[in-house]
């Protein structure tokens, strides 16, 4: 797949490393395309970086590895996004890390659809940390990732990516869904830095 991870921050230089090992055709974008350029010499193969409209061109999907209080700057960035797929991993929090700036009526992911109408946006991935982002990390398990969207096409290509990457994918309904998402992350956020456990831990949904 051809995907864009946009940020080279924790969360985009941990997707770039993941996705090329997987070998995705994978470009960085980045404000600064010195990072980019950075990032594109660590992770060595399967990848190109740039500017963010450089990389988002080529891609079928984009992953937003970028903080939710600057995404709305960063689109207006990104060039043409008809058609493609959006990927929200954010978490819409506080300065302080202990609450949300959205919820109940809204989320970040419907925000961001609002902002790019033209693309497909899916939430997924906000409850993984970037420490579990490798493979090494994640101690053999399979961690699960929840994926809410509207459109069935998009949410079935994030699903066959997240597979990809040894990610156990969960039909979470509806981008509206993201509502209750985005606050799983930040219980996962309260446990992994608030609550002793170290960013380790990743909720899953259990079927009896
Ligand atoms: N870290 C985690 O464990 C984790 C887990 C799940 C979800 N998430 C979510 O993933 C997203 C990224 O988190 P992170 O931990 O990777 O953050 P981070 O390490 O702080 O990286 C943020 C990235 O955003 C870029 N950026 C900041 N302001 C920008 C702007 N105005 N325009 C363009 N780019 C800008 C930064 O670029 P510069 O380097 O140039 O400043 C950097 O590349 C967040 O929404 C977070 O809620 C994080």
């Amino acid at each position: 797949m051809k995907v864009a991870a946009i940020g080279t921050g924790n969360m985009g230089a941990g997707f770039a490393q993941l996705l090329a090992g997987a070998n995705h055709e994978v470009t960085i974008g980045s404000r600064d395309p010195a990072k980019a350029a950075e990032l594109v010499e660590r992770v060595g193969k399967n990848v190109v970086g740039g500017g963010i409209a450089a990389a988002v061109k080529p891609a079928d999907v984009i992953i937003l590895a970028l903080p939710y209080g600057v995404i709305s700057d960063a689109l207006k960035d990104a060039g043409d996004l008809t058609g493609k797929v959006l990927v929200d991993i954010s978490n819409p929090v506080t300065a302080d890390f202990k609450g949300l700036v959205v919820g109940h009526t809204n989320s970040a992911a419907e925000e961001i659809q609002v902002l790019a109408p033209t693309a497909k946006v899916v939430k997924g991935f906000n409850t993984i940390f970037a420490q579990l982002l490798s493979h090494e990390t994640r101690n053999g398990k399979t961690l699960q990732v929840f994926l809410a969207a509207d459109d069935s096409t998009a949410k079935d290509t994030v699903t066959t990516l997240a597979k990809s990457l040894a990610f156990e994918p969960v039909d979470a309904g509806p981008l509206s869904n993201s509502r209750f998402i985005e606050p799983i992350g930040e219980m996962n956020i309260h446990f992994g830095f608030f609550l002793g456990w170290s960013p380790t831990g990743a909720p899953s949904w259990v079927r009896v």
